[in-house]
């Protein structure tokens, strides 16, 4: 049977969840919204305003969509996933991603934290303090040492964490948070929690509504602008998979007292979740605890990602949405892979788009380029956001998948091209 597909999306991760799911035999119509010009190369974009539930329920039934995919958050967090499941004549249709109150996960630093602190998931300490306890959060900084980790509550496009050095940098941030209401509602409320000084990696960990998931290839990401880890954060700039200080020690304990915990507590919770849990982990001395959730996969990790996790992608993400993760058939291939990003010059800060990009000619199978903000204009290729094309490789090392993805993103170009030469140079690479 053939499956008539919606992505929800526009980003490099929507171009690595494309490319797999036009990989599968079952794959009838598919179609992306908006998409950007690497989709439009595998499936067919719309435009359609994913805010407006009644032209997607429309568009689902005159297109006999069967299948839902959710790419980003906030659509997940406005209730997308709640409208299909309200709605009867939606019901055949099969949709990825948790509903709103379940990513309030990544929606609510504090409901996290309140999550992992009832089901012992082990995370850093913390307090949080509502827009009129102003007096009470300044206070608080005078009581703890240095260096504070201080969280806007509410979905901030990545910029609602700053992790400051001294009182006076701390005291600001709060000011501007609760009082200015930099970040307006989200950050009403802040989050400040004890600070982890350790290694971040990501576990991925895909979720069907039962006790059943599956714990995809673990990942890191760079998220800094600048080489050596500096400068400000972005949406990413490259990923490796697998993290390479990952022993088995370490996998066991992620999964025993984190993976389980968090499946047990979603269950318990009874929290309307089929799709995937991004767990971002700080690991302390071999000791993994929980920095934060996504409700779903990320970007640019799921570039890396999804290349080594091999299976039919429509079984996939229709098991996600049945319960029947544990029907189904999957490996991990290859070594190795990576991903690096080409972001336009001056981003994360303004940009400018609409630059003609040339040379993107893919040398050999092990290499593949996804397109994260990009769009066509009279059959000439532009660049369309802060980052535009993500260049994954695999590899039978993560040094010779770098080597690979570095050589891929050599041969391209356009106006302002920048990209960090440094990704994975933190971590011992044979
Ligand atoms: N408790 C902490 N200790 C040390 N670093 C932290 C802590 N919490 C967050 N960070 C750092 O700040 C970054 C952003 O925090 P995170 O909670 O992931 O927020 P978001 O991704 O929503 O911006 C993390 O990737 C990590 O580098
Ligand atoms: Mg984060």
């Amino acid at each position: 049977m053939k499956h008539n597909i919606l992505l929800i999306g526009s980003g490099g991760r929507e171009h690595a969840m494309t490319w797999r799911i036009a990989q599968s035999e079952s794959c009838g119509s598919l179609f992306v919204a908006p998409g950007n010009a690497g989709t439009s190369a595998l499936a067919t974009n719309i435009e359609i305003d994913i805010n407006n539930h009644q032209a997607l329920k429309e568009f689902c039934l005159t297109h006999t969509i069967s299948l839902v995919v959710v790419g980003p958050e906030q659509p997940l967090v406005d209730g997308i996933v709640d409208y299909f499941k309200s709605e009867n004549e939606l019901q055949h249709i099969a949709v990825v991603g948790p509903d709103s109150k379940a990513s309030q996960l990544e929606g609510s630093k504090e409901f996290a934290k309140e999550f992992m602190s009832k089901y012992s998931i082990p995370t850093a300490a913390y307090q949080s303090f509502e827009a009129d306890q102003l007096e009470e959060a300044l206070a608080y900084i005078d009581q703890i040492q240095a260096p504070y980790v201080i969280k806007a509550d509410g979905l901030a496009a990545g910029k609602g964490v700053v992790i400051a050095d001294d009182t006076e940098t701390a005291k600001g941030t709060l000011i501007s948070f609760l009082k200015d209401k930099q970040f307006g509602e989200a950050s009403s409320k802040v989050v400040i929690e004890e600070f982890l000084k350790g290694i971040e990696m990501s576990c991925f960990v895909a979720v069907d509504g039962t006790e059943n998931y599956i714990i995809l290839p673990r990942a890191k990401d760079y998220k800094r602008i600048g080489e050596g880890d500096t400068g400000p954060n972005t949406g990413g700039m490259g990923a490796i998979s697998p993290v390479p200080f990952e022993n088995e020690a370490l996998s066991k304990k992620i999964e025993e007292t984190i993976v389980k915990s968090t499946v047990k507590g979603i269950l318990s919770e009874g929290y309307h979740y089929r799709g995937f849990v991004f767990i971002g982990l700080m690991i302390v001395e071999q000791n993994p605890f929980v920095i934060e959730y996504n409700v779903r996969m990320g970007d640019p990790e799921t570039q890396v990602v999804f290349p080594r996790f091999e299976t039919d992608y429509i079984d996939f993400f229709n098991a996600i949405a049945s319960g029947k993760l544990n029907e189904l058939k999957h490996v991990e291939i290859h070594e190795a892979a990576t991903t690096v990003i080409a972001v336009s010059k001056g981003y994360p800060q303004s940009y400018e788009k609409g630059k003609t990009i040339v040379g993107l000619a893919v040398i050999d199978d092990d290499r593949i380029v996804f397109h994260a903000g990009t769009k066509t204009d009279n059959e000439k290729l532009l660049s369309n956001g802060g980052r535009v094309l993500a260049f994954t490789s695999y590899g039978q090392s993560i040094q010779s998948a770098l080597d690979k993805s570095y050589e891929q993103l050599s041969k391209a170009s356009f106006e302002g091209m920048t990209f960090r030469k440094d990704i994975g140079f933190d971590l011992e690479t044979e």
